[in-house]
This record gives C-alpha cells, structure tokens and sequence, in this order.
C-alpha cells in the first residue's frame, strides 16, 4: 500500500455540462445506414450532444468547473491545480489545462492534461490524490472533457453512432466536507492500444495539403473492445473491493463507464451487483470518454438516486487500453 492511501483525500464538488445540440439516434438514419432499433439493442444509446461551432472541449470544461467549484462553495482564485482528462484537445499546445485555466479567470496554478481516454476521470482521481497526499494544502480541480464528435468518421456506421460530447468536474482537497475517496486503483496494457484509435498526432507525418485519412478518426475493433472492458473493469472492481475488505453488498451505487448497456450489464452480472443499483444515462448522452463518469455522477445526485451515505463504485475502460476502479463515500 502507498502512504498516499493514508491520507484523506475529499471530492468536493461535482458539475457537469453538455452542449445544447442533441443528436438523436433517428437524426444518424439520415446521415449513416443505420436505425435507432439497431443501435437501441445493441447499445442502449438513443442520443447524444454535440459541441456548437466554435464551442471546444475547454468551454464545456470550463462550464463543469465553475458547477464544481460552486458545488464545492469555492472560487477559482483558490485552485492550486488544474488537472485535466481528455483524448480531443483543442490543441496538441496548448494543452486544454491551460485554457479552462484562463477561461476561469485562474493564473498562476500548475495546469496540464493527461491522456487516459474513457478512463481519465478515475486516473485524475488517482492523480489528486496523489498531489494532495505530497502537498496537503492543494486545492485540485480535476476536468474530464471531450470533443468525439469532432473525430468522429460519420461515413463509419461502427462508430459514428456511439460516441457524444460533454465534460464533468470536481474539487479535490485533502480536508473540508465532501465525499471521501477510499481507494483507487488504475491499470493499462499498451500491447491492445491498436484495437481503439484517434490519429492525428505525429506518428503520422501529415504535410500541408495532404487530405486527411480515415486514421484521423475514431476507430475500433468494438468486439475485442467490449469483451476486454467487461473483464477488466470486473476485475479491477473486485480487487479494490477485497483490498479494502469489502463486498459488492457495501456497495449502494454502481456508477460504471457509460459505453454500451450490454457491457454494463454484464459487468453488474460479474460482479453480482443488481441492475437497480446500477447507475445508467447513456440513453442520454451516448459515451462521452472522459467525462461520461463526472457527468454520471452529477446526474446521478441531479436525478436523487446518489444520495449522501452511500458507498459508490466507479469503474473505467477506454482506449490504451486503460481501465480503474475507485470507492468514493459519500
Ligand atoms: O469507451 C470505451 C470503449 N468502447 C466500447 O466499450 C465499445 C465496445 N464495443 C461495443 O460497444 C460494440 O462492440 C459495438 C456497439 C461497437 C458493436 O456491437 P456488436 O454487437 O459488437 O456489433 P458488431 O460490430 O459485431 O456488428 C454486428 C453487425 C455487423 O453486420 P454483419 O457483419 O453482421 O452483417 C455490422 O456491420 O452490425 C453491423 N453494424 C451496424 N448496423 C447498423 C455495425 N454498426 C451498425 C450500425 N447500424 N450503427
């Protein structure tokens, strides 16, 4: 165990924030060949939101923060660190940390963002901790936000009907009231990034004029995917649960990575955690990446089913692959 565990470490506030423009799974007939029944059955989803033109990951973020931090009963002037999940920047620089920073009228905090894809919020959890454990002083807001539609391949059925945009965020301190973060745990394996992509970085020598590839967009091989999100994200729920001398039956919410109902419900089944203690909104808002677990939580409390008292679960997987799992009680 790393001396981190030790030391409390407390999400404050929560906010989350989706664009205006909802995309219905009856607006992607027109664009794609495909049908709301087939995406229903197959993945639960029957909308999502879309960014507005000239509106970006950092302004959805910036939204989600300034939720957070009157959640949390805190002004920006007050953050030490900004701490950012995302796998659309804005920019490759500067980092999307720095806008929300300046967005949110806050200068002089250490701000940089991470890549961890679907699971960048637990990651980030990890992170704060970490920070707050090393500097007990810290005042973190940690950001999850995504911009998918933006790489999204609308002439690929496959995945262009999964994926929505949004962000969530939340404070983390290492006092102060707020739910307290029990544990957490992340892993990867790099050896299965291949299966999930979005190119455009610099492996791909791109030259002024040249047309853009489909690398450029989301890809994925979402049978491989699936079947490795199911076992790892059960998996790694269950050793944090037994490392902490738990059961799922400590556990009142489970609030998973919201990518497919079939993998959700098949990781509840794993996991013997019944559907009705088994958080959902991806009918809503499709999988949002990053933000899709801040903005579960904040729906989640919006909607009344989190209530304060309750042992929560959170459980990731994304592109990397990553995966992680962390108890927060609030
Ligand atoms: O966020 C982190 C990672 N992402 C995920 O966790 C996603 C994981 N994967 C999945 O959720 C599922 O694999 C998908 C929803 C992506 C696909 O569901 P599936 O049941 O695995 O379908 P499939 O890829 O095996 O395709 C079945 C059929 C194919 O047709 P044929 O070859 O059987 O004739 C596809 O061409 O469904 C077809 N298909 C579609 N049909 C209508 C694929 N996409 C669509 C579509 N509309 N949008």
């Amino acid at each position: 165990m790393t001396a981190s565990r030790d030391i409390a470490c407390r999400v404050r506030g929560f906010g989350a924030y989706t664009p205006v423009d909802v995309l219905t799974n009856f607006d992607l007939e027109k664009i794609v060949e495909t049908t709301d029944e087939w995406i229903t059955t197959r993945t639960g989803i029957k909308q999502r939101h879309r960014l507005a033109e000239g509106q970006n990951a950092s302004d959805a973020a910036a939204e989600a923060a300034r939720l957070a931090l009157a959640d949390a009963g805190m002004e920006p002037g007050e953050i030490t660190h900004v701490i950012n999940a995302t796998c659309t920047p804005d920019y490759l620089c500067p980092n999307t940390a720095c806008l929300i920073e300046a967005k949110l009228g806050i200068v002089g905090a250490m701000a940089f963002d991470f890549n961890a894809a679907c699971s960048g919020y637990v990651y980030g959890l990890s992170m704060a901790r970490a920070i707050v454990a090393a500097q007990p002083e810290a005042r973190v807001l940690l950001t999850a936000t995504e911009a998918l539609t933006r790489r999204l391949n609308w002439a690929d059925r496959s995945t262009c009907v999964l994926f929505g945009d949004g962000a969530g965020a939340s404070v983390i301190t290492a006092d102060g009231e707020g739910a307290l973060l029990e544990d957490v745990r992340c892993a990867s394996d790099g050896n299965l990034g291949g299966l999930l992509t979005i190119g455009g970085g610099t492996s791909t020598p791109y030259a002024k004029g040249d047309p853009i590839g489909d690398d450029f967009f989301v890809q994925m091989n979402g049978r491989d995917v699936f079947k490795h999100a199911v076992r790892n994200m059960a998996a790694i729920s269950q050793e944090v649960l037994e490392r902490n001398g738990l059961t799922t039956d400590d556990v009142a919410l489970l609030i998973p990575h919201q990518a497919n109902l079939r993998i959700i419900e098949a990781v509840g089944d794993r996991l013997g955690i019944p559907t009705e203690r088994v958080f959902v909104n991806l009918h809503e808002f499709g999988n949002t990446s990053a933000a899709s677990v801040p903005l579960a939580i904040a729906d989640a409390r919006a909607k009344g089913v989190l209530r304060p008292g309750m042992r929560v679960l959170l459980a990731t997987f994304g592109g990397g692959f990553t995966w992680g799992a962390a108890l927060l009680h609030f």
